[in-house]
């Protein structure tokens, strides 16, 4: 054994499932993982840069680092991800005890860019400069197959929302072959994995470039059609890229989880426009009654942004009825974060703190009603699904989640575990719903 590895994640899925290939790159060169910082030999923080918040926690678990490298000379620690590819070089200058920067495209060279570090040089690798090949060559890589695993199809954004670094550390969009990504489909069921997510910033950008005659809703039935696969799911789409064509795989496609996260960061078109989002909140309105028309029911999620530079207060209520419009299942919702380097932070007109955060006070309050509302309608239903481990709460309970994403739990016994069965749902919470096993499995499936 080489060492042992601790690895921290923060961001999205991105960036867990890259945090998965570092741990699959490095067990292949003879390292060992483990969840105790104490006995690691090589630290690793795989870094988000999307908000403020985010990079203020990499922040202060740096300084805490600083201490952890005085009491332990010749642990090698090591930051990547989106912060890292973003400002690396600044990262090693004003942080001497962090030994290895490495960003989103060089995963593969983590080997090497630690052996050189226990050699006491500094090692730095943030290049853009790599084929997809190589890239993506680490990124096919993880430390063992659960239950649930991400797969990424593509990577990068060229949208460039006026507010958003993503695009600005990721890069332009590169899509993975199809082959590869089936590849990695069939090793994952085969070791057992149930449940399958295809992830990239923008799926629905999936192949366009490359020109491989597969674009995202093919790429759905080619993965749909892997055997012994129960559940697929996508994240993100992009609503200007939402095609009727993508919506209909819900109805054809029965492995594929009735459930689409669409995020359409705010509800008054004007703002919208300042985004750089690409659709007017009709545009969004009718994506949405495309997908509600469908035969069968798919749970809605988005991601909202409120105090986006020169929103108003009448601007603020377009995203407060969008919401009300369109009852979501659940949501995520930001304050805006001004981030270095893009559009809208160099707008002048930007909304004081006290009133962001008022703001998403108002559309959490809003939506905590409208999703604890939707969970009501499941009570005395029978859902799907699939038994994930024991509860946070309660040991002896079960959890897992149904096929629109909401977290179940209920008494059972360990043997259901890894299973998909029927719950009987007795209770809906804000948060999670509570139900009973039902012994009889019925005909069918429950669109819940
Ligand atoms: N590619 C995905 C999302 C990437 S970031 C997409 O386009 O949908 C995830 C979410 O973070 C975004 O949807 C947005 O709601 C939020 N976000 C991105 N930049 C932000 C910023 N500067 N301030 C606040 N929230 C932000
Ligand atoms: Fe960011 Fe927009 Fe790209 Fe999503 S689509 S990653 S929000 S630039
Ligand atoms: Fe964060 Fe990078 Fe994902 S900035 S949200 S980890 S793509």
């Amino acid at each position: 054994m080489k060492g042992r590895v601790y690895v921290k994640t923060y961001g999205c899925q991105m960036n867990v499932r890259d945090t998965s290939a570092i741990l699959g790159v490095l067990k292949q060169e003879g390292y060992e993982m483990t969840d105790n910082i104490d006995e690691a030999d090589v630290i690793i923080i795989n870094t988000c840069a999307v908000r403020e918040k985010a990079e203020q926690k990499v922040l202060s678990e740096l300084g805490r680092l600083k201490m952890f490298k005085q009491r332990c000379a010749n642990v090698v620690v090591g930051i990547g991800g989106c912060m890292a590819q973003e400002a690396g070089r600044t990262i090693a200058e004003r942080f001497p005890h962090v030994d290895v920067v490495f960003g989103t495209h060089s995963l593969h060279r983590l080997p090497e860019l630690i052996e050189k570090a226990s050699s006491g040089e500094k090692a730095v690798d943030v290049s853009t400069d790599y084929t997809p090949g190589e890239r993506f060559s680490a990124k096919r890589l993880r430390v063992s197959s659960g239950l649930k695993e991400y797969v990424t199809v593509m990577e990068g954004c060229d949208n460039f929302c006026a507010y958003c670094i993503v695009p600005h550390v990721r890069g332009r969009e590169v899509s993975r072959p199809p082959e590869d990504i089936l590849e990695e489909v069939k090793e994952l069921v085969s070791r057992g994995t149930k449940e399958i997510t295809l992830v990239g910033q923008n799926v629905n950008s999936y192949g366009l470039k490359e020109g491989w005659g597969v674009d995202f809703p093919h790429l759905l039935d080619m993965v749909a059609a892997t055997p012994g696969l129960q559940r697929l799911r996508f994240i993100t789409s992009h609503p200007r890229d939402f095609t009727e064509q993508l919506a209909r795989r819900f109805v054809t496609l029965d492995v594929l989880c009735e459930h689409l996260h669409l995020p359409v960061q705010a509800g008054s078109t004007r703002i919208l426009k300042a985004m750089n989002r690409g659709y007017t909140r009709d545009e969004y309105l009718r994506k949405v009654e495309m997908v509600k028309k469908l035969p069968v029911t798919v749970a809605l999620s988005t991601d909202i942004i409120v105090g986006f530079p020169g929103e108003t207060e009448k601007d603020f209520q377009d995203t407060l009825s969008l919401l009300e419009e369109v009852q979501f299942d659940f949501i995520f919702s930001f304050a805006y974060s001004p981030r270095p380097g893009t559009p809208a932070a160099r707008l002048h007109n930007q909304v004081p703190l006290k009133v962001r955060l008022e703001r998403l006070a108002q559309v959490q309050a809003l939506q905590k009603e409208i999703t604890l509302k939707k969970n009501r309608d499941l009570e005395n239903r029978v859902v799907d699904v699939l038994v994930e481990g024991t509860s946070r709460r309660d040991r002896h309970e079960l959890t897992g989640r149904t096929r629109c994403n909401r977290v179940v739990n209920f008494p059972g016994p360990s043997e259901v575990m890894g299973r998909e069965v029927k719950v009987h749902i007795t209770q809906a919470h804000a948060n999670s719903l509570r139900g009973e096993i039902v012994e009889t499995a019925q005909e069918g499936r429950n669109h819940d």
